[in-house]
């Protein structure tokens, strides 16, 4: 079985390009499918999340091709409306389709998607909100299905800010008839890129990224060209691995402006960050200050998706710490592997209470999900002695080639099995 092996203890050097955004990626891609002819995607992380998405467009009639980074899709003829369960069911933002689906053709079949176990993931807020658009939904077990004669925009709040129905909504609203607005929406930097991409592709939304999105409707789209934007959750990953195993690299790309509740907390634990047009630099020496309390929330807040990179971080520094979830509530797997390489963390109610000032030990580790597993990997790296990390598939989600990036950073890192 694959692993990725790490020897542990050396700090990072060197420099590595953020690859394209997995999160702005996945909700374009689903937005392509509203755009009755070409959307050429550049900058696309080639990440297996990409994959299915483009397995999944091909399965209702779009025609795929994929040139490296730049995705090329024809959506000119959707044919079927029936979604693979195989790959509606690996993947979390398959769900998103349902908005594009409905909006393009009035009917989609999928089942309840899978992704990541990082907790509950109902999808309750999206079928609501696309039924206050007009759709009409049919569920027998883990199917739905749903149609619309005609989408109608209205006026939508959401009761918590959800990236993905926020996401959904918007591509329901593109094509509707009038227009929609919505409350209390995610202000994420993925929600606004795929807001850019729709009003580049002739949409006409307004509010992209803040709380209150609004939608006019209009009768078709045209050909698009669109750039994705670096990733702000694998820039910070690599942020993080420096700020726990000490080094000085510099992140091209890196969006340093979409990171503050990131660099704020890493510059307290004593590294020295500087962002620019072109990246960031990241420097760390001698001990990890304790931060002492920490909590995950919506966007501009600390991200969720670093809650676990940012726990091998805190684990280490001197004196205890604490770190609460606040999105997911089952984003903790990542721990009991953590303690098996030496930390002392203790978990109570989607909150990690630590005992710091702990040296870790490599040890063989089992990823379960994407963002704890590269939190191993981000261990491997401070552990004294080997790492070995399996189901490396988790990773690969997400990152393009984590072990090729970390060897970039001067890391001893390889791919066994
Ligand atoms: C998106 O997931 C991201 N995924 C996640 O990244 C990210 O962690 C999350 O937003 C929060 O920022 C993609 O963009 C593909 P939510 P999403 O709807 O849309 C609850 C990664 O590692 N909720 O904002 O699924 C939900 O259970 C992934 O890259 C409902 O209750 O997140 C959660 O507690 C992981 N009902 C909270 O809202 C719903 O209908 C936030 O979820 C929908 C959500």
């Amino acid at each position: 079985m694959e692993f990725i092996q790490i020897q542990g203890g050396s700090p990072l050097k060197g420099e590595v390009s953020i690859q394209g955004s997995k999160n702005a990626a996945l909700p374009v891609m689903a937005a392509s499918v509203l755009v009755p002819g070409i959307t050429v995607l550049k900058n696309c992380p080639e990440i297996s999340d990409v994959s299915c998405m483009c397995e999944i467009l091909k399965s209702v009639g779009a025609k795929v091709t994929r040139e490296k980074k730049t995705l090329i899709i024809d959506a000119s003829e959707i044919a079927h409306y029936r979604l693979p369960k195989e790959y509606v069911t690996r993947m979390r933002s398959s769900v998103i389709l349902a908005g594009a689906m409905l909006g393009r053709c009035g009917r989609i079949a999928f089942h309840q998607p899978g992704g990541c176990v990082i907790g509950d993931r109902p999808i309750d807020l999206h079928i609501r909100a696309l039924k206050q658009l007009g759709a009409v939904f049919e569920e027998e077990g883990e199917s739905l299905s749903a149609y619309a004669d005609r989408l109608r925009g209205r006026r939508i709040v959401l009761p918590i800010p959800s990236v993905g129905a926020t996401e959904n909504i918007v591509l329901a609203a593109v094509l509707a008839e009038g227009t929609t607005e919505i409350y209390r929406c995610a202000g994420e930097p993925e929600v606004r890129a795929l807001c850019d991409f729709l009003n580049a592709a002739g949409a006409k939304v307004t509010g992209g990224g803040s709380h209150h999105i609004t939608v006019e409707g209009v009768a078709r789209l045209h050909d698009v060209t669109y750039r994705i934007e670096p990733d702000r959750i694998v820039a910070g990953t690599y942020l993080i691995g420096t700020l726990a195993a000490g080094g000085d690299v510099f992140l091209h790309n890196a969006p340093a402006g979409q990171l503050t509740a990131v660099t704020g907390p890493a510059a307290f634990m004593g590294a020295r960050i500087q962002g620019g047009p072109e990246g960031m630099r990241v420097k760390m020496a001698g001990k990890i200050r304790s931060l002492g309390f920490l909590e995950t929330g919506v966007y501009p807040a600390f991200p969720t998706d670093l809650q676990s990179p940012m726990l091998v971080a805190m684990c280490q520094a001197e004196g205890k710490g604490c770190l609460r979830e606040r999105i997911f509530n089952g984003r903790m797997d990542v721990v009991s592997e953590l303690n098996r390489m030496g930390a002392k963390i203790e978990v109570r109610e989607n909150t990690a209470l630590m005992e710091g000032g702990r040296r870790l030990c490599g040890c063989s580790v089992t990823a379960r999900e994407l963002r704890g597993g590269a939190a191993l990997v981000l261990a491997g790296l401070c552990a004294e002695g080997f790492t070995q990390v399996y189901n490396r598939c988790f990773i690969d989600r997400g990152y393009e080639d984590i072990v090729r990036d970390l060897s970039s950073l001067g890391a001893n890192i390889g791919s066994e099995g």
